[in-house]
Formats: structure tokens, C-alpha cells, sequence
């Protein structure tokens, strides 16, 4: 795949994850550049092409690591960002990744790498405590702190309306992750979708991504787009095209 928006090599490691956003052993991190070229696919399928700020859901979110990252890259560019997950471990951490979405969350985690610096006299915590100071900044700069909300919940048993036009999901693999819920082997992704389109407004753009040779989508579902990046794979669909 060629890339079309995130062009530019651009030098992400105030990003990485562990540096400033917070990782644990089993949560798997994803690659910035494809996370932000992701977000500005859907945004081109957006109903303006993403002239006003939209409202993103990450439904299977992990530590919330891909949508933080969206979220302080593409601040201009959101309206709010929400994840959500099975696992209530991986929604503690994703509200901890998410505080750094504020300027209060940025500034007590640089405080906090700071201390770490004193205490252990490792020059790689004054290191990220000034990346901490950098985001804090490329985050003022670009409109300041992003609403976001973290829930628990199954992403197949999806009930209640969701208030987003862009789903970026990096969905189970079975590398660090696997799926929880109840949806048959063969069809996990069709029963995501469905539970997505249920409850998405029609206009929504969802981007499932994996690390697999390709989305397999149900019978009679067509993407706006497929992507593949060395051993990761993307669909761009719309919620209408889903809905039950
Ligand atoms: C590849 S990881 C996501 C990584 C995430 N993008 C991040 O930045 O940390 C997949 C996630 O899907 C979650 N998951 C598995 N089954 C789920 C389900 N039925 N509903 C919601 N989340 C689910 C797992 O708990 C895991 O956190």
C-alpha cells in the first residue's frame, strides 16, 4: 500500500508505546504511521471529508494505546474519542492512556517521570518526561484537552446507541490478544460488524485492522477500501452497509 496522507516519515517516538503512554505485558501496541494514515482514510469517507471534528470509538480498545495515539496526532481533527473492552484490565489502563488527552493528564505524568528521574538517576525518564512536555504542548496547539469516555463492554452485545462517525479497531489475532464474547469461530468479524451497525448512526466509517493477509468480510459486504501493510491487513466499511 501506498500511503496517501501520512506521507512523511515523521520522527513518532514521543509516542512509542511505555515512553509516555503506558503499555503492560499482553497489550499490544500498533504502528503509528498506519494508525494515522487509518484515521485519514475514514476521514475521507467522512459525510465532509472530515472537514469538522469527528467523534472516535475504538469498540475493542486494548490499553487504549491506538486511540490515545490518534487522539495526540490528530487532535484538530476530533471531537471526542471513546474505547471500549471486554477485559476490565484493558479499560483501567485505556482511562490512565486516555487522562493524557488532557493538559492535567500530561502534566502529572511528566511530574511523575520526572520523579522516577530523581529517585532512580536514569537519564531516559528526564527523556520521556520532556516527550510528556512535547505532547502537552502539540496538544494545546491543537485545540487542547479531547473529550473521551473508557467503558466495559462486549463489542458483539452492542445495545445502546454510540455516538461516533469513525471506528479505527485493531481487532484480536491471537498473538497478545484473543476474542472474549460469544460469536462463532468463522464469523467474528460479520458479528462485530452487525453489532456495530446496530448500534452506529448509518453515516459511520468502520476500519477494522489485523495482523492477517486480509479482512474477511461477510458475504455481500463491500469495502470503501482495503489496505495492506507488510503483515497487517485494513477494511474501510460504512455502518449502513452492516447494519442488521
Ligand atoms: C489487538 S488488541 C487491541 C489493541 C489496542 N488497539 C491497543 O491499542 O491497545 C484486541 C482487544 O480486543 C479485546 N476484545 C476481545 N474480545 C472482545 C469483545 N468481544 N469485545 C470487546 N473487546 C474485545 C481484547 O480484550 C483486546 O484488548
Amino acid at each position: 500500500m501506498a500511503y496517501r496522507y501520512a506521507t512523511e516519515r515523521t520522527d513518532h517516538s514521543a509516542l512509542a508505546s511505555g515512553q509516555v503512554l503506558r503499555s503492560a505485558p499482553g497489550f499490544p501496541g500498533f504502528p503509528v504511521r498506519l494508525a494515522s494514515e487509518l484515521l485519514q482514510r475514514a476521514l475521507a469517507h467522512t459525510t465532509d471529508q472530515g472537514e469538522s471534528p469527528v467523534r472516535l470509538w475504538d469498540p475493542c480498545g486494548g490499553s487504549g494505546y491506538l486511540a490515545t495515539v490518534l487522539g495526540l496526532l490528530h487532535r484538530d481533527r476530533l471531537a471526542h474519542v471513546r474505547v471500549s473492552d471486554i477485559d476490565e484490565d484493558a479499560v483501567a489502563l485505556a482511562a490512565r492512556n486516555l487522562e493524557l488527552l488532557t493538559a492535567d493528564g500530561l502534566a502529572a505524568r511528566e511530574e511523575e517521570l520526572r520523579r522516577s528521574a530523581r529517585d532512580f538517576g536514569r537519564v531516559e525518564f528526564v527523556e520521556r518526561a520532556e516527550a510528556a512536555r512535547d505532547l502537552a504542548a502539540g496538544l494545546a496547539s491543537q485545540g487542547g484537552d479531547l473529550p473521551h469516555e473508557v467503558r466495559t463492554a462486549d463489542v458483539f452485545t452492542l445495545t445502546d446507541p454510540v455516538d461516533a462517525d469513525v471506528v479505527v479497531t485493531d481487532i484480536p489475532y491471537g498473538e497478545m490478544t484473543s476474542w472474549g464474547g460469544s460469536a462463532p469461530e468463522e464469523d467474528r468479524v460479520g458479528a462485530m460488524l452487525r453489532s456495530l451497525g446496530g448500534v452506529l448512526p448509518r453515516h459511520a466509517v468502520v476500519v477494522i485492522t489485523a495482523k492477517t493477509r486480509r479482512i474477511a468480510l461477510p458475504e455481500g459486504v463491500r469495502a470503501l477500501e482495503r489496505v495492506k501493510v507488510g503483515t497487517r491487513a485494513g477494511a474501510l466499511v460504512r455502518a449502513r452497509d452492516v447494519a442488521p
